[in-house]
Parts: structure tokens; C-alpha cells; sequence
């Protein structure tokens, strides 16, 4: 039956068709029959893109530093099929609205009509544009989604939905391309289209997640492994449901700061490409040329890129006590330097650092709103997870949604 994990955005579980009302078991399902109930006929192929979350190694992948998230089970689905015309029409199932675009308009970022494209179609638009970019084959399709990523929420249901539109385009251009390549192209939409320049993580996490594993991604090489995730423990998201506003231009902000501080640290640290090469105790000796706001973004950077680095071997060892204090930190580091928390965040990470079995817990992906990331020994996640429910109700007035995540495979042609 449909509830499990399906999130409260998807507003219509059931659909109609032909009078008669279905209930689905999976998102896979709803995304076939809406195809179905729109275009009149079974979608050709399936993709799933999931969303992720990171547990260590914030805001430090556009600074050439280490992240360590894994993909979570909660996905896009995108149902479609060649379209018969050269116009792309795409039906964003859970909002209710569809648009379609010409690859002659796509630089004008409007839909077939010459209105402007609606925000949630800039991403499946600039994933088109990107691939037209690298010379790939991008086929006009007719294509539905529905997500239960929530949006704006840190867990990057942006990057899902570009994963899922690389996938659909390289499954009918006949090219193929490895989950690297394909996550620098959704990048690529997100920075020169969508004009939100993130580093890779992101697309990263969803085109190359696996299963049961933790992903280790050097963001400078672009090297990566994984790891076992410790089975005595539980990864447990938080979403206080506040969601962000003008995040592009804080986010953006951010990154020019951190640009700044290696122009400046360059003056005496010639040789330096980014604040990966500037290790913390070199950072300490020269800090003092920065500007105060440049110097709290970039000493966040610093000290995060050596935590990610501590991370490993105490992940190896099964360290989890000092693990969960990395991620502590990290939260402190997000909050009083990145400046990138809001009071909700910081009061989902207090109550879940005092509750039994949290070895650590911080807010998750870009920050301004979203999602809280918490470590727990499995045993006590249940629990932990009520009371910290019930604690942020109790403070804020709001309830939160949490769940036990899981960590699942990449993107995938189903
Ligand atoms: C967003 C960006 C990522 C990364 C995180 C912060 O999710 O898309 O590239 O910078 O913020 O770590």
C-alpha cells in the first residue's frame, strides 16, 4: 500500500483513471499510471535518481576539499518516451503543472511559447542545454515525475531531477556515459543554467551512490571510494520544514568569500589553487590578512577539509563516538562561522545531541532551512527518533518529519 516513505509533497497518491480510484505501493507505480493518464499510453522506460545527504564535508566541495554523503532511499521517478514532434513536454506530477520546450528556445530559457520557464523546469531545460553543450544527442521526449525528495531541504532534490533528465537523455541518444560524467554535466546545468554555483556533491551522490555504502569523493582529483557504513548505526534525517529562501545568493556569496581568501592567502601562500592546499596551521600564521567575514568563511573551510580527513580512519576503526563529535563540530563551525544555520536547525541539533544513543548530529547541505543529519546507535534510533519529534514540537510549535534512512544505489534506468 502506499504510505511507507512517501513525503506529504506528493499530494495525490491515489489517481483516477477513467473513473475508477487506484492506491499504489511506490512512486514507480504512480509515475507509469500519471504517464499513463496523460499521454494515453504505457511510458517506454523508467528512471530513478535519488536524492542525498551528507554527513561530513560542508560547503567544501567548491573548495577542492572531501565529502562523504551517501545517496538516500528517497527518489525522482520520471516516466517517458520519445516524443513525436521536436517539443519536449515534461509533467511535474507532483505540481500539477506541465510545460514544453524547443531546443531553439532553450537559451532564451523560455517554453514553447515564449513565456518564461516555470522554476521547477529550469533544471530538466538546463540539463538539456548541457548535454546540447557537450554535443549529445538530447531527443525531444514526453516525460512525467514525481519526487519524494523534499524540496529545498538540503537533500538535494535539484540534483535528483538532473539526474534522472541525464539518464532519460542518454537512454534515447543512443551515447553512455560513466555516473562521473553525467554528474559533471548536471553540475553544469545547475552552474550555467540554473545559475547556482554548487560544487559536485551533489549529482555526484545521486549518480554514483551505492547501497549500504558511505561515498568518499576527493572534490579536487575527483577520485572516490566507499565505505562500509557501520552496521551499529543509524543515519537519521530531521527536517524541520523550514525551507530556505534566496539560497543562491547566500550560497553564491559564500563562494565568492572563500574565492576571496585564496586571492588574499595567494599574496603570501603563492602557489595556492584553493583552500585545500592552505592546511590549518598555515591558515593560523597567515589569517590576520583576512577581512573578518572572509576569515570565519575560510577558517570554516580549512578546519572542515581536515575533519573529513580525521573522518577515515575513525570510520575504519569503528570509532563512532568520535566520529559523531566531527559532525558535532561541524555544526558549530556551520553556525558560528559558515553563518548558514537558522534558529530551527540549531534547536533540532541541541535537542538531538542531549537525547540517548546520538553520537552527532548537524543541519545538512547548503543550510538557511531543511534538514538536521544524525548519527545513532540502531538500537535507540525508534526512540530517538519520538523524542526528538515530540522535543522540537514542544519547543517550536512545528512538527518536524524524520526518518531512518537508508543508503541506496545511484541513478538508474529501471
Ligand atoms: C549544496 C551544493 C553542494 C554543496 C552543498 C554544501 O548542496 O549543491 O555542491 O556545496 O550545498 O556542502
Amino acid at each position: 500500500m502506499y504510505h511507507s516513505h512517501t513525503h506529504p509533497a506528493n499530494t495525490a497518491a491515489d489517481s483516477s483513471i477513467d473513473g475508477v480510484t487506484f492506491m499504489f505501493d511506490s512512486l514507480h507505480e504512480i509515475a507509469v499510471a500519471k504517464f499513463r493518464e496523460r499521454f494515453g499510453e504505457a511510458p517506454a522506460h523508467v528512471v530513478r535518481a535519488p536524492g542525498r545527504v551528507n554527513l561530513l564535508g560542508e560547503h567544501v566541495d567548491y573548495n577542492d576539499g572531501f565529502v562523504l554523503p551517501i545517496a538516500i532511499d528517497r527518489a525522482t521517478w520520471l516516466a517517458f518516451s520519445p516524443s513525436k514532434t521536436d517539443q519536449t513536454t515534461l509533467t511535474a506530477a507532483d505540481l500539477i503543472e506541465e510545460v514544453s520546450f524547443h531546443p531553439e528556445t532553450l537559451s532564451a530559457k523560455t517554453d514553447a511559447e515564449g513565456k518564461p520557464l516555470p522554476a521547477w523546469a529550469v533544471y530538466p531545460a538546463g540539463v538539456m542545454w548541457a548535454l546540447k553543450e557537450a554535443g549529445l544527442e538530447t531527443p525531444a521526449l514526453k516525460g512525467l515525475y514525481t519526487s519524494d525528495v523534499p524540496q529545498g531541504a538540503g537533500v538535494s532534490s535539484s540534483a535528483s531531477v538532473e539526474m534522472a533528465f541525464v539518464l532519460a537523455w542518454q537512454t534515447l541518444g543512443g551515447w553512455s556515459l560513466p555516473p562521473m560524467e553525467r554528474a559533471l554535466l548536471g553540475q553544469k546545468a545547475e552552474n550555467k543554467y540554473v545559475g547556482v554555483n554548487s560544487g559536485i556533491m551533489d549529482q555526484f551522490a545521486s549518480a554514483c551512490g551505492e547501497q549500504d555504502r558511505l561515498l568518499y569523493l576527493d572534490c579536487r582529483s575527483l577520485e572516490w571510494h566507499t565505505l562500509p557504513l557501520p552496521q551499529e548505526v543509524a543515519i537519521i534525517i530531521a527536517d524541520t520544514k523550514m525551507r530556505r529562501t534566496l539560497t543562491s545568493g547566500e550560497y553564491n556569496k559564500r563562494r565568492a568569500d572563500c574565492e576571496e581568501a585564496v586571492r588574499i592567502l595567494s599574496g603570501t601562500l603563492p602557489g595556492i589553487q584553493s583552500l585545500r592546499d592552505v592546511p590549518v596551521k598555515t591558515f593560523n600564521q597567515h589569517a590576520v590578512r583576512l577581512p573578518e567575514q572572509v576569515e570565519k568563511r575560510a577558517r570554516h573551510v580549512v578546519e572542515e577539509i581536515e575533519r573529513t580527513q580525521r573522518a577515515i580512519p575513525l570510520l575504519e576503526q569503528g570509532d563512532m563516538a568520535e566520529f559523531g563529535n566531527l559532525l558535532n563540530q561541524c555544526h558549530a563551525s556551520l553556525r558560528d562561522l559558515y553563518e548558514v544555520s537558522i534558529p530551527e536547525l540549531d534547536v533540532m541539533v541541541e535537542i538531538a545531541q542531549d537525547l540517548p544513543g546520538c553520537y552527532g548530529a548537524r543541519l545538512t547541505g547548503a543550510g538557511f532551512g531543511g534538514c538536521t543529519v544524525n548519527l545513532v546507535a540502531r538500537e535507540q534510533a525508534t526512540a530517538f527518533s519520538s523524542a526528538l519529534a515530540l522535543g522540537y514540537e514542544t519547543e517550536t510549535g512545528f512538527p518536524p518529519e524524520i526518518y531512518i534512512c537508508s543508503a541506496s544505489k545511484g541513478a538508474e534506468l529501471i
